[in-house]
């Protein structure tokens, strides 16, 4: 079921920051007091890192982590511990603060072919699940200046995959990491919940299209979720006054 997007619209960063953050608990702890546990996928990305960093801070307290599963939306296809790791950036703003059990921890493998990871990641969601897509409890994203999300990039082919949770891509010539992993559009839109958080004047054309319906073509633009999909953006993504 395609749910409309809620789109939350902030005067400030900071503003922002702790909005989601606040919405990452609620969600968190919702599905926690449903299903006994929550799974939680993680965006790469440099807007996401204060939330991050804010979670670890105000809101240690606030969610059960020893609850929480961990998942990546996708993954740069270089060592963990490399600089643009998203794995290794979510260990120093969160992992390493949060009280999450390691095996509950499931970051995207790199230590093989891009194929042969995607692979192996796609086998152990199938093995988390009894049948069908992962149905994340929730899922973040950011977005690119192009409208992509995770590493689904425009006119990727990975954009029309309708079987596969997961696969290898390639970001454009000149990107910092061109082989990556990354979720997929059914395993993205399965989820119960996606936060998308987008700010700054450059993302503010993708955002429009994306909201004007005029962007089929852009990844985000094929982004839904089974409850509900929420951008937080500033009014500078927004690129109009906040509500
Ligand atoms: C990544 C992300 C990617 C990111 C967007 C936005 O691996 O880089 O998953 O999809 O969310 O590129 O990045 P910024 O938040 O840094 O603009």
């Amino acid at each position: 079921m395609k749910t409309d997007a809620e789109v939350l619209t902030f005067a400030d960063t900071s503003r922002l920051i702790h909005a989601t953050a606040e919405a990452i608990v609620q969600t968190l702890n919702a599905a926690i007091q449903e299903r006994g546990r929550a799974s939680f996928v993680l965006t790469g990305g440099s807007t996401i890192r204060p939330v991050y960093r804010l979670l670890t801070a105000d809101y240690r307290d606030a969610v059960d982590w020893t609850l929480v599963h961990v998942f990546w939306g996708d993954e740069r296809h270089v060592p963990h511990d490399a600089e643009e790791s998203n794995y290794g950036m979510a260990r120093k703003d969160l992992l390493n603060i949060l009280p999450i059990p390691e095996n509950q921890i499931h970051p995207m493998p790199t230590s093989r072919s891009p194929e042969e990871d995607a692979s192996a990641y796609e086998e152990a969601l199938r093995t988390n699940v009894d049948d069908g897509p992962p149905g994340f409890d929730l899922l973040l994203l950011g977005m690119g200046a192009d409208g992509h999300v995770a590493s689904l990039f425009p006119g990727s082919p990975a954009l029309d995959e309708s079987e596969r949770f997961v696969l290898a891509t390639q970001a454009p010539v000149g990107s910092s990491v061109m082989n990556r992993i990354t979720l997929t559009p059914p395993a993205i839109t399965a989820s119960r919940v996606v936060f998308f958080v987008v700010t700054g004047e450059r993302k503010r054309a993708a955002v429009a299209a994306v909201q004007s319906g005029s962007a089929s073509a852009l990844p985000a633009a094929l982004i839904s979720a089974r409850e509900r999909l929420v951008w937080f953006i500033d009014v500078e993504a927004a690129g109009k006054a906040a509500e």
